[in-house]
């Protein structure tokens, strides 16, 4: 398989692995409405935020929609879109090292957009589907990119939609008008929903019995030669004289037999005017499928303009080119089913999450979404306020209804030295052990218990902060014959996290526990 090389890929390959584990912060003025709404809006750099997310969502997101900076090197744009903004150049130089200075526009965006992929695609169920906004600027990178991180056979496909319906003069003799948005399923089972199908195109100007319908041809694609069966009988409206031959060149779709099994089925429509229709073959809503192949090439929304919406929502332009809210919405249409989450870590003026409500109130689903925005004032004063205002009203516009939660990235979980920072809480060290220990995230729990949930059959315990009710040092958080006793029961493996152990090796093994010890025993990244 080709392969795309750049300078300092060997620095990014595995660096989502190396990003350390931080806390997330809730900042509650900034938050917003119903706080258990599930809906998270996270302020920080995507590559710490998404790896802070992981041990929560890791395999559960359905669907992953960015809208990455699509690195045209214009300087104009409200924020940076080449890749150049401080914090990026920072984290190029820390991560790529000398190299990263002297690195081209084109290897800086790649170097930046590896490892926050790979992280993404942790985030994805099985049957998950990932979507990627660009313009031919790094399209070609970014397929082969995706191919490497994603794997060749899980692209499902790209959507074209058309961006504008007037000249676009940033090259001599061609007007690029469209932009694509990129799919890759996280496995090859992964698939697109499709486009709902529309009821209203269903008729039933004959009452057929069965109900409304819509018609589909019968003409066919092949050459007398090709299939002769094709082309050795006419098709004849019973009780008339009206007679349609084979088109020379196309035939029909199907033989005599299938002919007239269709007939004798009344399942053929026949055009009031035998001189200017052709039979066709009748498609019930009855028998249809809810949704239909989606079409890859988007017209419809040539004449929005994201900016004006933002701005119409703000009363201030804010944005050179959010996306147009229709736009996402029909992503989500058919890519998010109705009670998945959807992910968005370029988050920008939040277009996808007031997408997400607005799709939710169409459709009555119960979406939620994450999104992650790096610029502090964009997401405080833009992301933030527009999603507040799709969910409370704006002008006659009525509220969408439901809240988020806006978080900062917090500490480390795990300070220089490798200790656990001060602020760690029990349920946030618990979800990382969890997490580290099974790659899922942590289930459900009923209160306070160290138990943290049993992964193929092997159950996992944390003894931290005084979890069992003794927070003296050398008490609750020590593995001792009365903290064991204490567990709660389990018949099978045992993998208990504590500060201590005071059992012997054989009675672990008879108990068959297997010890680790806090911090030194927790995988850190
Ligand atoms: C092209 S814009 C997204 C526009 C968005 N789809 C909309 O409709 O408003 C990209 C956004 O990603 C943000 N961004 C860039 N790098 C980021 C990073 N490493 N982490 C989080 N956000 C980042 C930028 O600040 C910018 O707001």
């Amino acid at each position: 398989m080709p392969e795309l090389d750049w300078v300092g890929k060997k620095a990014v390959l595995n660096h989502h692995r190396e990003v350390p584990f931080h806390l997330l912060k809730c900042n509650k003025s900034l938050s917003v409405g119903d706080a258990g709404s599930g809906n998270l809006l996270v302020q920080g750099d995507n590559l710490l935020a998404l790896k802070a997310l992981l041990p929560y969502y890791a395999g559960k997101v359905k669907c992953i929609y960015i809208d990455p900076p699509y690195n045209t090197g214009n300087e104009n744009w409200v924020y940076n879109d080449n890749v150049n903004s401080p914090e990026i150049r920072r984290w190029l130089r820390k991560t790529v090292g000398k190299e990263g200075d002297d690195l081209s526009r084109h290897d800086k965006w790649l170097c930046m957009m590896y490892p926050r992929l790979s992280l993404l695609r942790n985030f994805l169920t099985e049957d998950g589907v990932i979507l990627i906004s660009l313009d031919e600027t790094e399209l070609a990178h970014l397929r082969l990119m995706l191919d490497e991180v994603f794997g060749k056979a899980n692209f499902i496909g790209s959507f074209v939609w058309n961006t504008r319906n007037t000249d676009n003069r940033v090259k001599t003799y061609l007007s690029p008008d469209h932009e694509y948005i990129i799919a890759y399923g996280r496995s090859h089972g992964a698939s697109i929903l499709g486009r709902r199908i529309d009821r209203s195109d269903f008729k039933n100007p004959d009452n057929d019995p069965r109900g409304p319908y819509v018609t589909d041809p019968l003409t066919g694609k092949a050459t007398a030669t090709e299939r002769p069966n094709l082309h050795a009988y006419n098709m004849e409206q019973p009780g008339t004289s009206n007679v349609w031959k084979p088109d020379p060149a196309k035939g029909w779709i199907t033989d005599e037999a299938g002919y007239r099994a269709l007939l004798a089925d009344n399942r053929i429509w026949w055009p009031p005017n035998p001189a200017r229709g052709k039979p066709r073959k009748k498609r019930f809503l009855s028998e249809t499928q809810e949704r239909m192949p989606a079409s890859s090439f988007w017209t419809e929304f040539r004449a929005l303009s994201g900016a004006k919406e933002v701005g119409d929502i703000l009363g201030r332009r804010v944005f050179a080119f959010p996306k147009p809210i229709s736009v996402i919405q029909k992503v989500i249409d058919h890519c998010a089913p109705p009670d998945c989450i959807v992910l968005d870590s370029f988050a920008g003026t939040g277009t996808t999450a007031h997408a997400v409500l607005a799709q939710n109130t169409a459709d009555g689903g119960s979406r939620r979404f994450i999104v992650v925005e790096m610029d502090e004032a964009i997401s405080r004063d833009v992301t933030a306020q527009r999603i507040r205002k799709a969910i409370e009203g704006y002008g006659d516009t009525p509220g969408l209804g439901g809240g988020f939660r806006y978080c900062t990235l917090g500490a480390g979980l795990f300070d220089q030295a490798g200790n656990i920072s001060p602020e760690v809480r029990f349920a946030d060290l618990a979800a990382h052990i969890y997490f580290t220990e099974t790659g899922e995230p942590i289930p459900k729990r009923a209160g306070r218990t160290p138990l943290l949930g049993v992964h193929n059959g092997t159950a996992i315990y944390l003894l931290f902060n005084g979890v069992l009710g003794d927070k003296r040092p050398d008490g609750g958080n020590v593995l001792t014959s009365i903290t064991l006793a204490g567990l709660p029961q389990h018949d099978g493996p045992k993998t208990v996290y504590g500060e201590g152990c005071r059992l012997s090796p054989p009675r672990l093994k008879r108990e068959r526990v297997t010890f680790k010890q806090v911090p030194y025993g927790i995988k850190v990244t």
